[in-house]
């Protein structure tokens, strides 16, 4: 393999996608193998590889050496021949020798689902602490498994996770450094958690409120997101230049302004090791004003989605990640109504909105759910300041919303909305300037 190839010249690698499934073929069974396939299609092209042939193979007995039979290695080996697959996706768990037997046999690279998994959360851990306990989880299932070096991606993409990364080339050398690494990780995990306060009072500082997307992969919170920022006029700040391309500035219909965050997708039966993991790619999450739960009302498993995204974050309120009045910051999305005869055909309660984030419909409901619960979640206060009250203006605009300024000669006139708790910090810092408060 050449190294010296620009990022350009570089193929796309293309991948074949196989689910393994040992269920009897129920009418419900096979809708389910489907789903589950298309979903590891989907984590597939998200990493950047070209999918060219998917699977379901029906498993009548785990054979211990290649999982599959040996009848379906063979016309998986020439078909991996025939249509030029560079790497096998295997969805399902396993273990090394049977992962090392499959590359000899396919000839060519073979990842399971974990290494799949690792590899789009490594590409999308934003927080420290999220980027080191994806490499934990690396290390960890790397320690027993040694996989030769797969630059090639490594250079595509620039991320690290299970295709390469940082320090592979000793990992491969050296089992026991892998060890030594891991004692490493956990000590500065340690360390990151302990200031992980001071880090959420720093990001609390962001001077709008948050609106975090949640949901399954696939649900749709990309089209979402994409969507949203290109129905405002305000998605480009050079203010958030700096911000992570999963957040965006975008202004709602009442002109208050809001940052869109994307998060990673949920993945169904996650593996247990990864459960730490994943967690801590929703960091963003705890820091939300809102909460936008974005569902595939069309996937057969919808409903259990829903329960497994309502688990997690209920563990992460008992891990104290959240508040204990997250369920009120809650906006469920009920996406791709297109498909079930749109909006208007979708029953909905508790404030859920049907959308489709394709054709646009519902949009401009969902914008005015989100000004709504956002109005009852901020406090809004008028204040006559001095004039000479520089610092004390210029924290309203740092903190709040300043939403009307009037100068006079000695005084200004300023209506500005808080977020939980600023205003308290705003008078104890410098004293009361109230004329009225309400909410917006
Ligand atoms: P991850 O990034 O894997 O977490 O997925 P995601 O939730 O961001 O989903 P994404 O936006 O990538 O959409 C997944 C698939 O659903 C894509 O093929 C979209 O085109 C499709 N999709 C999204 N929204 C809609 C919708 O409203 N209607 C229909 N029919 N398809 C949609």
């Amino acid at each position: 393999m050449a190294t010296t190839s620009t990022e350009t010249a570089i193929p796309a690698t293309r991948a074949a996608v196989i689910l393994p499934w040992e269920k009897p073929e129920r009418e419900h069974d096979v809708r389910t193998a489907e789903a589950r396939l298309e979903e590891a299609v989907g984590l597939t092209s998200s990493i950047g590889l070209v999918v060219v042939m998917k699977a379901v193979l029906l498993l009548r007995a785990r054979r211990p050496a290649t999982l599959l039979g040996s009848g379906q290695v063979e016309s998986l080996r020439e078909a991996v021949a025939e249509k030029e697959v560079k790497v096998v996706v295997i969805d399902a768990r396993l273990s090394p020798g049977q992962q090392r037997n499959l590359e000899k046999a396919l000839g060519c690279k073979v990842i399971d689902r974990t290494g799949l998994i690792l590899d789009i959360f490594g590409a999308r851990a934003a927080t420290r602490e999220g980027s080191l306990q994806v490499e934990l989880a690396h290390l960890e299932y790397q320690r027993s498994r040694l996989v030769r070096l797969w630059t090639h991606l490594e250079r595509q993409r620039g991320g690290f996770g299970f295709l390469g990364g940082p320090g592979e080339t000793q990992i491969e050398a050296d089992r026991r450094m892998i060890g030594d690494r891991i004692v490493r990780l956990k000590r500065e995990l340690e360390q990151v958690r302990r200031t992980r306060g001071l880090h959420r009072s720093a990001r609390k500082r962001v001077p709008f409120p948050v609106v975090a997307l949640v949901g399954y992969t696939n649900a749709g919170k990309s089209t979402l997101f994409n969507a949203l920022t290109g129905a405002s006029v305000y998605a480009q700040n050079q203010l958030f230049a700096t911000l992570d391309p999963t957040m965006r500035a975008i202004q709602l219909p009442s002109g208050r302004r809001v940052i869109l965050s994307d998060t990673v997708g949920f993945i169904s039966e996650l593996p247990t090791e990864l459960i730490a993991a994943f967690r801590a790619t929703l960091e963003e999450v705890s820091e939300a004003d809102i909460i936008l739960h974005v569902r595939d009302i069309a996937h057969p498993d919808s409903d259990a989605q829903k329960a497994d995204v309502l688990g997690v974050l209920g563990d992460m309120e008992r891990d104290h990640m959240l508040d204990g009045d997250w369920r009120s910051r809650v906006i469920e999305v009920l996406n791709k109504a297109d498909l079930v005869g749109g909006p208007d055909a979708v029953s909905h309660a508790n404030g859920a909105v049907p959308i489709s984030a394709i054709t646009g419909d519902g949009l401009p409901e969902l914008m005015a759910a989100i000004d709504e619960h956002m109005a009852h979640a901020m406090e809004v206060v008028s204040y006559r300041l001095p004039a000479e009250a520089g610092a004390a203006i210029a924290w309203l605009y740092e903190h709040g919303e300043v939403t009307e300024r009037k100068d006079h000669d000695l005084e200004v006139e300023i209506v500005a909305r808080f977020r939980d708790g600023d205003r308290a910090r705003f008078e104890n810092q410098f004293g009361n300037f109230l004329v009225e408060e309400g909410k917006s």
